[in-house]
């Protein structure tokens, strides 16, 4: 080996071992976020509903909820308008791919409006509302009875119509 090649690769190591330490060191911005502003973020719920907290409700408590947080903008019994429909209207035609002909998981509902609804106020409602509106959604679509009680361990057993409309897709072969 040259000197001059050897010199080249001193001087690679050199600029790679830098760039490791200003890695470990970091850009020096901001500061580390704790747990408690990660558990506001580390939501998720997957379908069989192993992170659903406590709480729970009924579908008429959860008329309440929907009543004041939920109608203005999905209107009487999740008819829609002016944004989307969450009922399913008998004589829809086509049917209107929403929470309860299309969504293939009731678990879903929950995770959902926790993240993303009311659209204005996001992530405001406390668990046993969002038990509560869940458990109303899914009575209006006739998928569970008046009385019905949804909480941690029901909402997973409960069965969408849909659950196996979807294709299974795998790439290649
Ligand atoms: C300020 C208006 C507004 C309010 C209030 C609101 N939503 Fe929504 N909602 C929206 C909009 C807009 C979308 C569509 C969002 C998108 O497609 O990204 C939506 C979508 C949804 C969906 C998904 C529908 C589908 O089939 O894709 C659900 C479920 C839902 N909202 C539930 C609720 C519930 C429950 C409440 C009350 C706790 C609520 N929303 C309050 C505006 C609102």
């Amino acid at each position: 080996m040259s000197t001059r090649n050897a010199l080249l690769i001193v001087a690679s190591v050199l600029t790679v071992a830098s760039a490791v330490a200003v890695a470990a060191e970091g850009p020096n911005l901001g500061r580390v976020a704790t747990p408690e502003e990660i558990a506001l973020w580390d939501i998720s719920i997957g379908p069989e509903g192993a992170s659903l907290p406590a709480g729970s409700g009924t579908p008429k408590q959860g008329e309440a909820v929907y009543t004041a947080k939920c109608l203005a903008c999905h209107g009487e019994n999740g008819a829609g308008k002016p944004n989307d429909q969450l009922g399913t209207l008998p004589g829809d035609k086509p049917p209107v791919k929403t929470v309860g002909s299309f969504w293939p998981y009731a678990t879903t509902i929950f995770d959902y409006v926790r993240r993303a609804m009311p659209y204005n106020e996001s992530k405001t409602l406390t668990n046993d509302e969002l038990y509560a509106v869940t458990a109303y959604l899914l009575q209006l679509n006739g998928i569970i009875g008046e009385k019905d009680m949804i909480d941690a361990k029901t909402l997973p057993k409960v069965r969408m119509p849909n659950r196996d409309g979807f294709v299974t897709f795998t790439r290649g072969k």
